[in-house]
């Protein structure tokens, strides 16, 4: 696995900061909970299991960041910062899940420094997990796609936006790893280019074939190239199957509805909420305006507003099917995701 978003180092998270790539490879080390918010606010590291994980680290920070021997006052620090991480982004829901759980399992610890050595057990464990998953799932994806496949992706579900290896490209790379010949052509998902910047750079790392353009021509490409399926991940799937993620996701899913290209959903069990019963229902992230009025070094006229929604939902009925590490759930997503994920699915 060539790219790795994240590390664990001597009690500091080091974090690839995916503002500056494909330019620099600058690598942040963190050491407060604090600037694990700021670094996720700022989509320094971005992508729903990805800032899972960091967070996972921002209370392991937290806990180690107090000097307090009081074992409730350092539980009631701990909430309050899982509090500020989680108010970071709304709509994935990997960042409310990992905080959860490493704050569950931190609960029953006798004293301070139990608190901090579970916490930092517990996001070093998500941290593996995920990667794992990751490549489960890809395994489970792959023998999806027919030989040589040509896939179609949307924004970046890849290694920078997990622990590594990826969701969306997690298969794609599970294909080239069985012996396949896949190309990919990656959207560049405006406003902030994940595909262009981060998707288009780690396939290049690992010498996988990929051809960029503009989100606006994912429709054509669609009816015009032999796409075999668009493989796209996830900010949260609802337990109707209903996914949210990266604006322009659900037009290339009636796109691909109308030209015949399966649509298929790549996601760990930690993005499945089964609390809740539909997309409707999912909190949409609205990103400030000047992401959108600018693009290129070319800007739209002063005075101009703009509106920016980070995610859409997908409605289930144009998903082809949903895979996780667990197996493969296609319609009706309403028992099918229950009966893969069993409770795993469901957020703390
Ligand atoms: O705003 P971003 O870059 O965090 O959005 C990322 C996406 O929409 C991804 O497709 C999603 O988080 C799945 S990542 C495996």
């Amino acid at each position: 696995m060539s790219v790795t978003p994240l590390a664990w180092e001597n009690q500091t998270l080091r974090l690839l900061d995916q503002t500056r790539l494909p330019d620099d490879e600058i690598w942040l080390n963190l050491r407060e909970h604090r600037d694990v918010a700021e670094a996720i606010r700022s989509m320094r590291v971005r992508g729903a299991p990805a800032i899972g994980v960091a967070a996972a680290y921002g209370i392991a920070l937290a806990a180690l960041e107090s000097d307090t021997p009081d074992r409730n006052a350092l539980l009631a620090g701990l909430e309050r910062a899982g509090e500020t991480l989680e108010a970071t982004r709304p709509t994935a829901i990997n960042l409310r899940w990992a905080v959860r759980r490493v704050l569950s399992a931190v609960k029953s610890a006798p004293d301070a420094d139990a608190i901090k050595a579970r916490a930092e057990a517990e996001a070093m464990a998500i941290h593996r997990e995920d990667v794992e998953a990751n490549r489960s799932l890809g395994s489970h994806g792959a023998a999806l796609l027919p030989p040589d496949p040509l896939v179609m992706t949307h924004c970046n579900a890849g290694a920078l936006a997990t622990a590594g290896y990826g969701t969306a490209l997690g298969v794609v790379r599970a294909a080239a790893e069985a012996g396949q010949r896949v190309r990919v052509v990656a959207t560049e998902t405006r406003p902030l280019l994940q595909g262009a910047r981060l998707t288009a750079w780690e396939l290049a790392q690992d010498g996988i074939e990929c051809t960029l353009i503009v989100d606006g021509a994912a429709a054509t490409t669609l009816r015009s190239q032999a796409v075999d399926a668009v493989i796209v991940g996830a900010d949260r799937v609802a337990a109707n199957g209903d996914v949210a993620n990266k604006i322009g996701t659900y037009a290339v899913a009636l796109a691909a509805r109308e030209h015949g290209v399966p649509f298929y959903v790549a996601a760990p069990s930690s993005s499945v909420d089964l609390s809740i019963a539909s997309g409707d229902l999912i909190p949409i992230e609205e990103r400030p305006g000047e992401e959108v009025l600018s693009v290129a070094g070319r800007a739209a006229p002063t005075g101009i507003t703009a509106s920016n929604p980070a995610f859409d939902v997908t409605p289930h009925q144009l998903i082809s099917a949903i895979i996780t590490e667990r197996g493969v759930a296609r319609e009706p997503y309403v028992t099918s995701l229950a009966e893969v994920l069993g409770a795993v699915g469901v957020a703390i």
